[in-house]
């Protein structure tokens, strides 16, 4: 970590000023090794310029989960699908081009990207976005040491393992936070919300994309198949179980067929008109989820993201909206997407 950061950091619980003892450092005022404390006494260790604030068992299986989609590089560590995660941004955040993705996070003082992972998605946009301010990814997981492999070497990078439900933050530390599919994750999305909230400065801005809420066969299945089957299993088990959705869903994308539902059938959320077979069963029934244009394993990356993690609550605009007013922000963009919606809020 940087020594400036200190300045933000606080005991996660007590919310209370922390003091450094550094053992080792390392260029650019980085501190390596050393210990944050608190005034009542709690002790956090920072290895290999990481402050960990999260106990061995916290949030275990989430941890576990991801750390290990995370180290899995050869499915997600490509040029082809950073090119189509990085185009899918532009219409999902309301843009026309790149540019203008990159622009939400330009000329920003301190952006908390919380829940990065491993910072795959976050290579995309800060070595074009981060001019003079900091960047403070945050996640629960080991990926974190992977997105300080990839993204250390920037001026202004910092890297911290911590749990979103307890930031160790001052409040108003940041300018633009930015969570991309993280706080569903968590055992409450909504507390995920608040303690987010109290972190973003007046007239900031909290950018996040969460689950939505879909049909309710889609959402039964959903949660038969995480609850009750794959979230029990090892992550290797788990990737190796949800081999046959991924193959059932290449067959069905391989029909290359369309059903036309005649009459709208509105308590299972399908709309009438022509659907492709696939599209139907992905949306409305279960996540067979099929990319052509992906191979085997990137697109079983995908199913076990959606599957494997124990946490995954979907909401509707209503309940977003709701947090926002009590938190005291305006929703500036709302976009429903496939199996998420994208937000854009401003601190009133
Ligand atoms: C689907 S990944 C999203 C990663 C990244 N934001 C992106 O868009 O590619 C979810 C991430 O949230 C992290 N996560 C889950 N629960 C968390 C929590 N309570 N606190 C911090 N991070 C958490 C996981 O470790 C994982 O890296």
């Amino acid at each position: 970590m940087r020594r400036s950061l200190l300045e933000i950091l606080v005991d996660p619980v007590e919310r209370t000023p922390l003091t450094l003892n550094a053992t080792a450092t390392g260029p650019d005022d980085t501190v390596l090794e050393g210990t944050l404390t608190s005034t009542t006494g709690a002790t956090y260790e920072i290895t290999d310029g990481i402050p960990r604030f999260v106990p061995a068992d916290e949030q275990q299986q989430t941890a576990t989960s991801f750390g290990y989609k995370w180290k899995r590089q050869e499915t997600y560590e490509f040029d082809h699908y950073v090119d189509l995660i990085r185009n899918d941004e532009v219409p999902r955040w309301g843009f026309d081009n790149v540019e203008q993705f990159y622009d939400m996070f330009r000329n920003r003082k301190r952006i908390l990207d919380a829940g990065c992972g491993s910072a795959h998605f976050a290579s995309i946009y800060v070595p074009h976005a981060l001019t003079t301010g900091e960047w403070v990814g945050t996640d629960l997981s080991t990926a974190i040491h992977i997105a300080q492999q990839r993204l250390g070497q920037r001026p202004g990078t910092n890297f911290v393992r911590a749990n979103l439900l307890e930031l160790p933050y001052k409040d108003a530390s940041f300018d633009m936070v930015f969570c991309r599919g993280v706080m569903h994750h968590t055992p409450s999305t909504y507390r995920a919300f608040k303690s987010l909230s109290r972190v973003v400065e007046s007239g900031g801005e909290f950018a996040f994309l969460i689950y939505r809420k879909m049909g309710p066969i889609r959402e039964f299945t959903d949660a038969y198949i995480r609850d009750e089957v794959i979230s029990k299993l090892t992550p290797d088990e788990g990737w190796e179980a949800l081999a046959p959705l991924t193959k059932l869903g290449k067959a069905l994308a391989e029909l290359k067929l369309e059903v036309d539902v005649p009459e709208d059938i509105p308590y299972l959320g399908i709309p009438k008109g022509k659907h492709d077979i696939h599209r139907l069963v992905y949306y409305y029934f279960l996540k067979a989820y099929w990319n052509p244009d992906l191979s085997f394993d990137t697109n079983q990356h995908n199913t076990f993201d959606w599957y494997h993690p124990p946490y995954s609550s979907h909401h509707t605009a209503e309940e977003i909206q709701a947090w926002a007013k009590e938190a005291g922000f305006k929703v500036t963009f709302m976009k429903e997407m496939e199996t998420s919606w994208a937000v854009r809020t401003v601190r009133l």
